[in-house]
């Protein structure tokens, strides 16, 4: 048993395999909707971090491919649904730059099933909760990403 920063007692590692995703998840839709998930205790795994951003189409796919390169093992975009986003048009962006990128990742070779995109409003937590754990789920079955990683970044 080891201690954490506060000296709390932190099991020691099992060793199993905990893959790492990424969520970019727009604010005023899918961010809340997490909140939703949460405050209704509605669980998803911890080793899904989420990065909030004001609209889908702030992610550049290029972000993606970095998460990749950084040791993520599955990447997951997150907005409101078609013609909700509060910037009007954002997310009709973010799906067909989300398309090119998927041609793209076809073409690298990296498993299509690593990267979704899904819409998500902020009253469904359930949905959010669920798209997550299903997520989680085909990137365990998947397992570690070694394409793209850039060996300067492991540590
Ligand atoms: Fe949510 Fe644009 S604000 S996708």
């Amino acid at each position: 048993m080891q201690l954490n920063d506060t000296n709390q007692a932190v099991p020691a590692e099992s060793g199993a395999y905990k893959p790492l995703i990424v969520a970019f998840c727009c604010n005023w839709c899918s961010y809340a909707g997490a909140d939703t998930a949460g405050s209704s205790r509605l669980s998803y795994p911890s080793n899904i971090k989420i990065i909030r951003v004001p609209c889908s189409c702030r992610v550049n796919p290029l972000f993606i491919l970095r998460a990749f390169q950084r040791g993520a093992d599955g990447v997951i975009l997150c907005g409101c649904h078609p013609g909700d986003c509060h910037y009007t048009t954002g997310n009709y962006y973010a799906r067909r730059r989300m398309t090119l990128l998927f041609s793209m990742l076809d073409y690298l070779g990296i498993e299509r099933e690593r990267t979704r995109v899904e819409w998500i409003s902020a009253a469904e937590g359930a949905k959010f909760a669920a798209t997550m754990n299903e997520f989680a789920e085909t990137i365990n079955r998947l397992g570690k990403n070694r394409k793209l990683r850039d060996l300067r970044c492991e540590i």
